[in-house]
């Protein structure tokens, strides 16, 4: 793997917007899933992938959290709702800020800002890099913290969200995101006893 140091001055600087939503375990944890996806896929643009996961959901920061659980989880089709274009459209406007901060260059600013533009409301990704970010957005929560935090989003049991997540397999867009998501629900269940409760 890489040295990853190179992205320490943006998460310092990306560090004042982490704090809404618990984006503070899941950008980290959604990093590493990213890195695990850019390791399988040495074609893909390793910088643009990782400042996309980065950066991707710090425009949550701008968005009142009361709404953000209302309306970007818990409303009819929640994944067009008015909260979530916002926080894609704040999270261009942040990380804008924070790349020109910490001196990357605009044809990488430009490319990273077109994967968060649209991360979770375009209905079918631009290429190889915006599938690795979608992918490593999703696979942390196949795991026990994101379980653990995700259903409460929700208003769900482990247990029901556990079965929401085995439905939405097919929606991971490269088959080792699929493979890796598949086992770490699999490890999941079993660690937090889903076969009794
Ligand atoms: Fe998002
Ligand atoms: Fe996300």
């Amino acid at each position: 793997m890489s040295d990853l140091s190179r992205f320490d001055p943006v998460w310092r600087a990306a560090e004042p917007y982490m704090r809404a939503r618990k984006n503070d375990v899941h950008i980290p944890l959604s990093f590493d899933w990213c890195q695990r996806l850019l390791d399988g896929h040495p074609e893909a643009d390793a910088d643009i992938c990782a400042l996309a996961i980065l950066l991707h959901d710090i425009g949550w920061y701008a968005v009142d959290q009361a709404d953000i659980i209302e309306q970007g989880f818990r409303s009819e089709n929640f994944l067009q709702s008015d909260v979530r274009y916002l926080h894609e459209r704040e999270g261009v406007r942040l990380g804008t800020e924070v790349l020109h901060q910490t001196g990357w260059s605009q044809p990488v600013i430009d490319a990273v800002c077109e994967i968060i533009d649209g991360h979770d409301t375009r209905p079918d990704p631009h290429h190889l890099n915006d599938r690795i970010v979608r992918d490593a957005d999703k696979l942390w929560r196949f795991d026990v913290p994101g379980i653990a935090i995700a259903s409460d989003w929700f208003g769900k049991t482990p247990h029901g969200y556990a079965e929401h997540l085995q439905n939405s397999l097919d929606k991971l867009e490269t088959d080792l995101g699929r493979m890796l998501a598949t086992q770490t629900l699999a490890r999941s269940r079993r660690a937090l006893k889903l076969h009794v409760l």
